[in-house]
């Protein structure tokens, strides 16, 4: 496993995501969480709202059971969603952060995002809840989800102390917005046109790491599109990088997200022990640049 330096901590490439383990029993998430951790997988993300409160309540329970564990790793979570709209109130904010912290059973979380933008939000009060936070020492590091350049301005304007570190976004071999459009500018095609502001630039030059989620979907939650049919040629190409390397073509799709210079942190939601070891193998390979472009043409798209 790779590393890199994320504000004070020392941050593996590939993150677990915790937002499927809600059904899994207690010998699983055990079983789950400590091969991350011998995986060199330490970073974890999760929600206020992934399975309604039963992830990060069943991530709790694992900490209760192996506190010597927990200084290994970095838990982050989200907060903003709630009953099919967005809040980023700062009653709501500190609510959901507290209710976090209790269901995970710790006192403070290493990274807070803001999940998804609510166009209500006033900054300045999202700047009082986070210094809030801060000064509780209950959230060390704060970052976004799903925002643009300049929603992260606006906000990072009202934030004195604290500094946006992440934006989670989608991105993924088949999700390529984030670069589609910077690779035909100035053209006509229909890439060309930017929905996100910028984002992949704008986070490079703010050193704003960008953290891929859904990695291995199509759409939105489309399934994944690892041995589907309607992304035949992809399917062929990944398993031909697959094959060069001694990697399976699920984590050669992975290697692409990590190839991209702007060291991006790619959250896996994958639970299968299998496959998790699979994928962390590949953190330690690079691909070529031809191989990345040509994965990134085996889904249809073109060069100008
Ligand atoms: N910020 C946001 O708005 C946002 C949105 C969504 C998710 N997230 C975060 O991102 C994380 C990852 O999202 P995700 O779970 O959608 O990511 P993902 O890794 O793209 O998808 C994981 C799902 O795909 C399946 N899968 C992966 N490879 C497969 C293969 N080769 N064959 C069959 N099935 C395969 C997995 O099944 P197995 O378990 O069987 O491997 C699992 O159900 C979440 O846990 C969450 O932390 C954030």
């Amino acid at each position: 496993m790779r590393y890199f330096n994320l504000q004070s901590y020392s941050a593996s490439r590939i993150a677990q995501g915790c937002m499927r383990i809600a059904s899994l029993s207690d010998k699983e998430i055990d079983t789950l969480i400590k091969t991350d951790l011998e995986c060199g997988i330490n970073f974890f993300d999760h929600a206020d709202i992934y399975g309604g409160g039963e992830c990060e309540r069943k991530f709790g329970e694992f900490l209760k059971n192996n506190p010597a564990l927990k200084d290994q790793m970095i838990i982050q979570t989200k907060c903003g969603i709630t009953n099919g709209y967005y809040d980023f109130s700062k009653e709501h904010i500190i609510k959901s952060v507290e209710g976090s912290l209790s269901r995970l059973g710790v006192d403070s979380v290493d990274f807070l995002l803001l999940h998804r933008p609510d166009t209500l939000m006033d900054p300045c009060e999202v700047a009082e809840a986070f210094e809030l936070l801060s000064t509780q020492g209950k959230v060390k590091c704060f970052g976004v989800s799903n925002q643009s350049p300049y929603q992260m301005e606006l906000l990072q304007k009202y934030l004195k102390d604290i500094r946006l570190c992440i934006n989670q976004l989608q991105f993924s071999i088949t999700n390529t917005g984030i670069v589609d459009s910077g690779l035909n500018v100035n053209t006509e095609k229909s890439e060309a046109i930017d929905r996100d502001g910028g984002v992949l630039e704008y986070c490079r030059l703010k050193d704003i790491t960008i953290q891929p989620w859904s990695p291995l979907q199509h759409g939105f939650f489309g399934g994944t599109f690892i041995n589907n049919p309607d992304y035949e040629a992809l399917n062929k190409k990944l398993n031909e990088i697959g094959e060069k390397y001694g990697i399976t073509a699920t984590s050669a799709a992975i290697l692409w997200i990590l190839r991209h210079s702007a060291c991006m942190q790619p959250i896996i939601g994958s639970v299968n022990i299998q496959r998790i070891k699979d994928i962390a193998k590949c953190a330690d390979i690079e691909m070529s640049r031809a191989e990345w472009y040509e994965l990134y043409k085996s889904t249809g798209k073109t060069l100008p």
